[in-house]
């Protein structure tokens, strides 16, 4: 909304500036704008009004990687990066963890409330009956090579999954979205248990359907010759508040991907894979298992101040450490060093890299080079000590990053379909290149 010339009405007296708004003065014009604040934000688009005369295009906000953006109303995650707090549909994710499921918590995150006994059991029962994959899908992971990276290979079949199911396309159809979300939760375990098993050379284990979600998978992992896998239950407890955790983290890269991707109304499935391929990133999901390599590399605790160094010196970055919203001690990574050392107890094994993680975050933590840049360990600091600990391989661990998200992944996609504000995602660009050059031909070019 363009006011009178910046000092206000003809009697000279300001204009009342509206409350909940932001009075903004163009010097190139003088001109005054008062733009409504509405939820702690101003509409990008509010400054298109703003202009130098009638060819130009209007001003635009320039915000690369969204730092400062809002691209969504969500009611799904909340985070308060300040004080470390995470809640999903409004329940502190430390309740989560020590009282539901992770098959309840995705119910939660998708439906918006918690499930009603009869509720609870449909699901299970949905979920459970939907956990094979067609012949073909395990026959196309036969085309990778022994050593494919089982991420690359997750990526690749879940898109494959839109090709078995057509009807997904058909977005209006509230039917085919729920059995879409169904069967992703389903199959993400066993598209990740028959990677893994494929590039360890293992016949693939095919579901379980007397296994609760997390038993189950460990039985696609482990299953050898015996008649029946029984996972060791504090396992399955240990995995089950670490897929909790894991499941779902407002609008994080492969969040953002699922929702930009799915904007343009492909199917569930395509949208997923975008978000698979945005978390394999090391930056991203892909941390944990840099992690691991980091603490391998360090090797000793007489070594870590020499590697804090090369990270001061920015010849390495601390994996695990840092995260866009919380500036504080990120609430998973508490939760999950607890399990560190239950888990190591069950496996009995004394990993030496326990104790590398241990006095590394001690040293950063004790050194302002971090702590004033609020570096604090994050979700993936401590997960990949329980997964190394719990006999999976290094390059399975963004994999199991990957299978809990995938609620939280559909949660999200199914709000931006809901949302009424929704469009495709199409940002704008500042361009620096050349213009209107003359086309030279190949003889006269140098
Ligand atoms: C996940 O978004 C989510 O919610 C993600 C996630 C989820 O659940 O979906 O929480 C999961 O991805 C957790 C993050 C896992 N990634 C890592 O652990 C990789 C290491 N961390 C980073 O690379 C980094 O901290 C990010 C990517 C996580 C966040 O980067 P930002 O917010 O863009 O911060 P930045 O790069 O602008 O860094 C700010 C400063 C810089 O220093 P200066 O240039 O100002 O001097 O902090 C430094 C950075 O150099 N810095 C680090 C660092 N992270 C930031 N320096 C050393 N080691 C690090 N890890």
């Amino acid at each position: 909304m363009a006011r009178e010339d910046a000092q206000g009405g003809g009697d000279g007296a300001g204009v009342a500036a509206v409350h909940d708004s932001l009075t903004v003065t163009d010097n190139r014009t003088g001109q005054s704008f008062d733009l409504p604040i509405t939820d702690g934000t101003v509409k990008a688009m509010d400054f298109r009004q703003m202009k130098t005369g009638e060819e130009d295009f209007g001003l635009m906000t320039y915000d690369p990687a969204f730092t400062n953006t809002a691209h969504c109303r969500s009611e799904i995650c909340f985070i308060d990066g300040a004080k470390g707090v995470l809640e999903y549909r409004g329940y502190p994710i430390e309740q989560l963890c020590e009282q539901s499921t992770y098959l309840e918590v995705a119910y939660l995150l998708v439906h918006g409330q918690l499930p009603t006994d009869d509720a609870l059991s449909c699901w299970k029962h949905m979920v459970t009956h939907h956990t094979y994959v067609h012949e073909s899908i395990k026959k196309s992971m036969e085309v990778f090579r022994y050593n494919a990276h089982p991420m690359a290979m997750l990526l690749s079949t879940v898109g494959a999954l839109s090709t078995f199911y057509p009807a997904a396309k058909d977005l209006e159809s509230e039917t085919e979205r729920y059995m879409a979300i169904i069967r992703l939760v389903a199959k993400m375990p066993t598209l990740a248990a028959f990677a893994y098993r494929h590039s360890v050379g293992l016949p693939y284990v095919y579901p379980d359907n007397d296994l609760s979600y997390p038993g189950n998978f460990l039985s696609m992992l482990y299953k050898m010759t015996e008649v029946k896998y029984e996972p060791d239950p504090r396992l399955e407890k240990a995995l089950d508040v670490l897929w909790i955790l894991h499941a779902d983290h407002e609008q994080n890269c492969s969040t953002a991907a699922v929702r930009g991707v799915g904007s343009s109304q492909v199917d569930p499935y395509s949208a997923v894979a975008a978000g698979v391929a945005a978390l394999y990133g090391p930056l991203h999901g892909g941390a944990n298992e840099a992690v691991l390599r980091m603490l391998a590399r360090i090797g000793t605790v007489e070594d870590i101040p020499a590697f804090l160094q090369g990270v001061k010196d920015r010849k390495e970055r601390l994996m695990g450490f840092g995260h866009r919203v919380y500036k504080n001690y990120d609430p998973r990574a508490r939760i999950i060093k607890k399990h560190v050392d239950e888990v190591l107890e069950i496996v009995g094994s004394d990993n030496p890299k326990v104790g590398i993680a241990v006095e590394l975050e001690k040293h950063a933590l004790d050194d302002e080079y971090f702590t004033d840049r609020k570096l604090y360990p994050n979700v993936d600091f401590y997960s990949g000590l329980i997964y190394e600990a719990m006999s999976i391989p290094t390059d399975m661990f963004t994999v199991m990053f990957a299978i809990p998200r995938t609620a939280g992944w559909l949660a999200q996609w199914h709000e931006m379909l809901e949302d009424p504000e929704t469009k495709i995602a199409r940002p704008r660009q500042i361009y620096t290149g050349e213009r209107e050059l003359d086309y030279v031909p190949i003889e006269q070019r140098v």
